[in-house]
């Protein structure tokens, strides 16, 4: 049979829709939300990224607060802004957009973001949170995969998931996550010696590696929910994911498509935890 195709632009439009409302709510209580997203150099992707996140952000109601720094800027420029940003109480989230330029140190720079504005959830303070089970931000692209599986009614309690990649921006979260809810999870990398063996025992399958349809389509178990992070450019210009989405339909129960699955889910995350960031202002 085939696959329910799992709407991310749908379930993100949803999650957009009561984020309106929170931003509305608290301009009425005199409290503006802002994001500023640090982008530096010209990368094409990131470029593109960027500016679907202030757009979604102006569709919201949230003022988005762009910094384009050039290639040649240096370390220190950057740290500086991060610094300024990071005391700028009309600034709740901050994200600076990755991957960085050689000269820059990444770790870095995400250490010096304040905790409390880390709406990209990459730092320390919220990474450990997440492994303490302690409210605190999310990385967004995982947090929208658990929507997504949480939409469409899968319930990883007492199944079996596998994740392939083990970055720490996707794969490790998102393993903690789905062990939040009970799942039993695996993670699979490069070293992985039956990958196809790994893959076909799973009942929630994660890809998030950026190898244009690694996982093929009879990797797939059938009924399995097939969750696609990759986000690939094939030779013809086309977006694709990590996996083989044709084939793989045909056996999963669930399946994301590549686009309009993890993407659109991730920015409305990034919303969703910039809108957190907002509402602490309030209480402090
Ligand atoms: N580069 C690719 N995805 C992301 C993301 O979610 N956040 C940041 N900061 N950089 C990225």
């Amino acid at each position: 049979m085939a696959a329910t195709i799992i709407d991310g632009k749908k379930v993100a439009a949803d999650i957009k829709v009561e984020l309106k409302k929170e931003v509305e709510e608290l301009k009425s209580k005199g409290v503006n939300p802002a994001l500023s997203v640090v982008l530096v150099g010209e990368n094409p992707a990131s470029k593109k990224y960027v500016a679907n996140k202030e757009k979604t952000c102006e569709a919201l109601g949230i003022k988005s607060v762009a910094y384009k720094l050039p290639e040649s800027a240096t370390r220190e420029e950057l740290l500086k802004l991060v610094d300024d940003l990071n005391a700028d109480p009309g600034i709740h989230g901050i994200l600076v957009q990755l991957p960085l330029p050689g000269h820059m140190n990444e770790k870095e720079v995400m250490h010096r973001i304040a905790p409390e504005k880390d709406v990209d959830g990459f730092g320390p303070d919220a990474l450990g949170r997440l492994l303490l089970d302690e409210p605190g931000f999310v990385p967004c692209t995982p947090h929208g995969a658990m929507k997504m599986l949480e939409a469409y009614g899968v319930d990883p309690a007492g199944k079996k998931a596998v994740i392939v990649g083990r970055s720490v921006i996707v794969g490790k979260p998102l393993a903690l996550l789905l062990l939040r809810k009970n799942a039993t999870v695996t993670i699979c990398h490069s070293k992985t010696p039956d990958l196809k063996g790994e893959c076909l025992s799973a009942d929630i399958l994660c890809v998030a590696v950026g190898r244009a349809q690694m996982v093929k389509g009879d990797w797939v178990k059938e009924g399995a929910a097939v969750i696609d992070i990759g986000i690939n450019v094939n030779e013809s210009g086309k977006l694709i994911g990590d996996v083989e989405f044709e084939k793989a339909k045909e056996r999963a129960g669930w399946i994301t498509p590549v686009p309009g699955g993890a993407g659109p889910m991730t920015i409305a995350m990034l919303m969703y935890n910039t809108v957190e960031a907002a509402k602490a202002g309030l209480k402090a």
